[in-house]
């Protein structure tokens, strides 16, 4: 039989099944289940954060985040070009709206150097997002932050256990937002959680999460506008099994990518694609694996070609100026190193289950498709 390499996909042990299981046979299967705070612990506390608030999707903790901040209509958030639809998105839902910043061509994150110019006084935060795995420029960002007076959102969604110059990337801004979708390092089957130091903040988090209900005996009184965004307690005994593992996951990853690097080097000095980002004091985690392709080469064949040997791969994100639901917002937006990246970028198999033997034959494949 012919083996699939597929992008990405979970990996679950018997640790991961018996978890889950004992949850079944507990009865307590909502959110009310202790498994959800001992989830919220463990992960916050990993990532270098006082309070965790779990979701049911790094969308909706994204959502969370901003809301509990109190962004809204007439509100600007500053955000990458090169994202996930998911970040336009929840700014979308608050009535704010998303200024777009170009991304850097070294880091592919956003452009810090860009983020001054595009403040106004309707901005309220800034939006960075650890791009697949790989930290954005923070320091900057929080001094820029600081200056204006402006809100910092990490997106750490694809980024669990990425460092910036040895800081756990979600303990740096105000608040970050994590994913526990499958295809992340670590995964509750769909999940997410809003991470932050701020208390006041961690609480009020938690009293929209779950429809902001009253306070001080009145139950059924809702004082704001609250939402159905709770993790279940099943989701989050996988979420506890899986935290438990983040080390060894993301070693493996960056085993994985240094394997890929040493094998591809030739290649980028051939002039054929170039490497994922990497800086001294910065701690990629590899969520994807990722080149881009030099403009010669035809994405679609080495995708085709890569595909005919049984190997998945990824184009990278649209930009988020071209995306229909989004365009006609951004018709005079110029970010051309976001439409270079997303024109010749391509996530290689970066998955929980890779094996040495399967990055061999992915590069073997590769190596065919891009010289030929
Ligand atoms: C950068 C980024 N933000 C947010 C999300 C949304 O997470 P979810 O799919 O869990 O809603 C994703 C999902 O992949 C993402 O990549």
């Amino acid at each position: 039989m012919i083996k699939e390499i597929p992008v990405s996909s979970p990996l679950i042990d018997e640790d991961d099944i018996s978890e889950v299981t004992k949850v079944l046979r507990s009865g307590w299967i909502s959110s009310l289940g202790e498994e959800v705070q001992l989830f919220e612990k463990l992960f916050a506390e990993y990532s270098g954060a006082s309070y965790g608030v779990s979701t049911n999707s790094g969308t909706t903790s994204l959502h969370l985040a901003l809301a509990a901040l109190g962004i809204g209509q007439q509100d600007e958030v500053i955000m990458p070009d090169f994202t996930m639809i998911a970040c336009p998105n929840a700014v979308s839902y608050t009535g704010a709206k998303s200024v777009l910043v170009d991304a850097d061509p070294d880091t592919w994150c956003i452009d810090a150097n860009m983020i001054e110019e595009k403040i106004t006084e309707r901005t309220k935060a800034i939006m960075p997002v650890h791009i697949y795995g790989y930290p954005s420029d923070m320091d900057l960002i929080m001094k820029i932050a600081r200056k204006h007076n402006l809100y910092v959102i990490e997106d750490a969604a694809e980024a669990h256990g990425a460092e910036y110059k040895g800081k756990r990337v979600g303990s740096i801004g105000d608040v970050a937002s994590f994913s526990f979708y499958a295809n992340k390092i670590i995964t509750t089957g769909e999940g997410g959680m809003c991470i932050t130091n701020n208390r006041e903040l961690g609480e009020t988090m938690k009293w929209l999460r779950a429809h902001a209900f009253g306070k001080e005996g009145k139950h059924f009184w809702h004082e704001r506008i609250g939402y159905g965004y709770r993790m279940s307690s099943l989701q989050a005994a996988l979420g506890v099994s899986q935290s438990r593992k983040l080390d060894t996951l993301v070693k493996k990853r960056i085993e994985n990518a240094k394997l890929y690097n040493d094998l591809l080097s030739p290649l980028e000095s051939e002039g054929l694609l170039n490497l994922p980002p990497s800086e001294p004091d910065i701690k990629n985690v590899y969520w994807m694996y990722s080149i881009t392709l030099s403009e010669k080469i035809s994405r679609q064949k080495v995708m085709s070609y890569l595909d005919s040997r049984h190997i998945e791969t990824r184009t990278f994100f649209y930009p988020v100026h071209r995306q229909p639901a989004y365009s006609s917002q951004y018709l005079d937006g110029n970010f051309p190193v976001s439409d270079l990246i997303s024109r010749t970028g391509m996530n290689l198999p970066s998955g929980n289950t890779l094996t040495d033997g399967d990055i061999h034959l992915v590069v073997e494949a590769l190596k065919e498709a891009v010289r030929n």
